[in-house]
């Protein structure tokens, strides 16, 4: 039997031409349970042309011998030409199959085996490929003679989908490594009288090589970009991965090289308990300048499985950052706050007296008082203080009254003559808001002892009024004056400078106004602020 098989199948190859070569050569035959299946004999059509007709297909009973296969037999059987279609196969399909064709016979022996239904593939019909390292893998998912009826391609790595194709056929190609190892299993959806069913073919790949040579692996990011500041050093580490022979290197262009001013440090390696090795390397750049900048020094990784590169950029940045220049913003605040609380101590007056001028504060409106100020002063006019009698009885009120628009009590003008002074002089200061005292060192007499006591009295017992001080002449001993008044000097003390008190516009009478009630009404001006208070004639 061997004998007479073996030339038949020699002479069906020699005959199997493209359209043929779908026709199923192999005696010996698995299958799976569920899966569409065929039978083809290999033949010349033209040869047997004519015996066409008399082509029966018999399948081998044990018990009963042969027995002829017809579409009436069973449902699940297709019969064209030479062919005999299974859609699908089933368990009891296992046994021998004869085809005959005029005296042309021929034989298969078909062992059909159940499918695993826990995973994508069925361990018994696999196949094996073993595939060397960084060779070329190719999965090809393709069935030739099912093509036409094909619907849908799905390629599984360990029953995981990796590939998808709606054509024939689908292929998986790559440079093989070791990762690569499993089992790839296609799946082909073939449409049968509208129902689908599946075609599987695994393949189980194994990987060859030695597994101890890696590809080197650079740690990183593959592209960086490094801030530096001008003159300032840089070192980049560059560190990878490597095998016992690769290299680790740094490239950058030549020409870029020549100022010296960077070095490449040696190798440091360190072997892992892998027997790989760690390697590290270090280019510095020192004294950066513009030069060093914007083109990519990269580090290299050279072995026998291929090369692996990390590209640093030095890029300018910025002188400032922002943290100094936050600092610099903060100090700068610190010091325009500081500048005007100065501007603001030094123009006190000047401020207070513009804000009661813009908001119209008058504090003489219900207070029931008839006098801005009560005006005490030395009565006596003899040769050598006339000044000061002067200063009391004409320039005050004309800066005050005339200028400023208070009203003042002065004792020589408006108290009438006669009548009891002491009690006049009380109601007067009860009735006044401040009580300018003009001082000298001759102030101190005997009629101007009630005035001031009696001021004092109201100043510092009731309250109700306050007290300016003006010191008309430098005083050099405030022995003379009462204890209590001592209690008011520093605050409200203005001093008179003959020279420079003269114009409105002076601190002194800024001071003064200051110190007087804030008062809204102000009459004709007819004085220029420009003029000088006193003619210095
Ligand atoms: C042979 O045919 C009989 C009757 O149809 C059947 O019961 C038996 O299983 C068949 N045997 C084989 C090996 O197919
Ligand atoms: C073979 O098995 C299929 C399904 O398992 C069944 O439909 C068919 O009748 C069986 N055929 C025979 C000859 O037992
Ligand atoms: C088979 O038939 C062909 C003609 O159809 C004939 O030439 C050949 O000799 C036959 N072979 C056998 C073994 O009978
Ligand atoms: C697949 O290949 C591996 C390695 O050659 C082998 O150990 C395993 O038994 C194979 N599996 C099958 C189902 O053939
Ligand atoms: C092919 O499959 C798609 C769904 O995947 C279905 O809509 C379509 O009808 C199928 N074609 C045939 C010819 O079965
Ligand atoms: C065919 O395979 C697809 C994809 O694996 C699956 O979803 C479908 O259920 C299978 N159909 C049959 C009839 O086995
Ligand atoms: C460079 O980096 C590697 C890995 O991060 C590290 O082991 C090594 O110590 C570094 N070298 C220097 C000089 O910092
Ligand atoms: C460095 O790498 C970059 C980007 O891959 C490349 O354009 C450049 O030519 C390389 N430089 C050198 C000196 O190899
Ligand atoms: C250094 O590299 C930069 C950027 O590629 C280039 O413009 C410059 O001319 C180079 N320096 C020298 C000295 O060639």
């Amino acid at each position: 039997m061997h004998s007479r098989e073996l030339p038949l199948a020699l002479l069906t190859l020699l005959f199997i031409n493209t359209s043929e070569s779908t026709c199923v050569l192999r005696n010996h035959i698995t299958a799976l349970t569920g899966e569409p299946f065929y039978l083809k004999h290999c033949s010349t059509p033209s040869k047997h042309e004519n015996e066409k007709d008399t082509i029966r297909w018999f399948k081998y009973n044990t018990s009963l011998g042969r027995i002829e296969l017809s579409p009436k037999n069973s449902p699940r059987f297709a019969f064209h030409d030479y062919v005999l279609e299974f859609w699908p196969v089933e368990f009891n399909d296992s046994g021998r199959y004869i085809f005959k064709m005029g005296n042309e016979t021929r034989e298969w022996n078909l062992n059909v085996i159940k499918r695993n239904n826990h995973k994508c593939f069925t361990e018994k019909r696999v196949t094996s490929k073993v595939v060397e390292v960084k060779k070329y893998l190719k999965i090809q998912c393709e069935n030739d003679y099912f093509k036409n009826r094909i619907n849908r391609t799905l390629l599984y790595k360990d029953c995981k989908q990796i590939a998808e194709n709606n054509e024939n056929p689908l292929n998986f190609q790559k440079n093989a490594e070791f990762e690569d190892e499993g089992y790839y299993t296609c799946v082909l959806s073939l449409n049968y009288n509208g129902k689908l069913f599946n075609v599987t073919k695994t393949i189980n790949i194994t990987i060859s090589g030695d597994r101890n040579t890696l590809s080197p692996v650079i740690f990183g990011s593959p592209s960086n970009y490094v801030k530096v500041k001008l003159g300032k050093d840089v070192r980049l580490n560059c560190s990878a991965l490597l095998n016992e022979n690769d290299v680790i290197y740094w490239l950058f262009p030549e020409e870029n090289a020549t100022y010296g001013n960077i070095h490449e440090e040696s190798e440091v390696n360190i072997m892992t308990p892998e027997g790989q090795f760690l390697a590290s390397r270090i280019l510095r750049i020192e004294n950066i300048n513009e030069n060093n900048l914007n083109f990519p020094y990269n580090c290299t990784v050279g072995s026998a499985e291929g090369k692996a590169m990390r590209v640093f950029i030095l890029v300018k940045q910025e002188d400032t950052d922002i943290s100094t220049r936050g600092m610099i913003v903060a100090i700068l605040l610190l010091v325009a706050v500081v500048c005007i609380l100065i501007v603001c101590a030094i123009y006190r007056v000047d401020l207070a007296l513009l804000y009661r001028r813009l908001i119209g504060r008058d504090e003489t409106l219900t207070d029931g008082k008839t006098y801005d100020a009560f005006v005490s002063y030395l009565k006596e006019c003899q040769t050598e203080n006339c000044e000061e009698h002067t200063f009391a009885v004409e320039i005050l009120p004309r800066v005050l009254e005339k200028h400023f628009g208070y009203k003042l009590c002065i004792f020589e003008r408006d108290v009438m003559p006669g009548g009891a002074v002491v009690d006049e002089v009380h109601s007067l200061i009860e009735k006044s808001r401040r009580l300018i005292i003009v001082l000298s060192e001759n102030y101190m007499s005997h009629e101007v002892r009630f005035e001031l006591e009696s001021g004092l009295h109201e100043a510092l017992v009731e309250r109700k009024i306050k007290i300016i001080l003006i010191e008309f002449t430098p005083i050099s001993d405030f022995m003379f004056l009462p204890q209590s008044l001592e209690l008011l000097k520093s605050h409200r003390v203005l001093k008179w400078k003959a020279g420079k008190s003269l114009s409105y516009n002076s601190r002194f009478w800024k001071n003064l106004h200051y110190l007087m009630p804030a008062k809204t009404s102000k009459p004709g001006r007819y004085e220029s602020e420009i003029l000088p208070v006193l003619s210095q004639t």
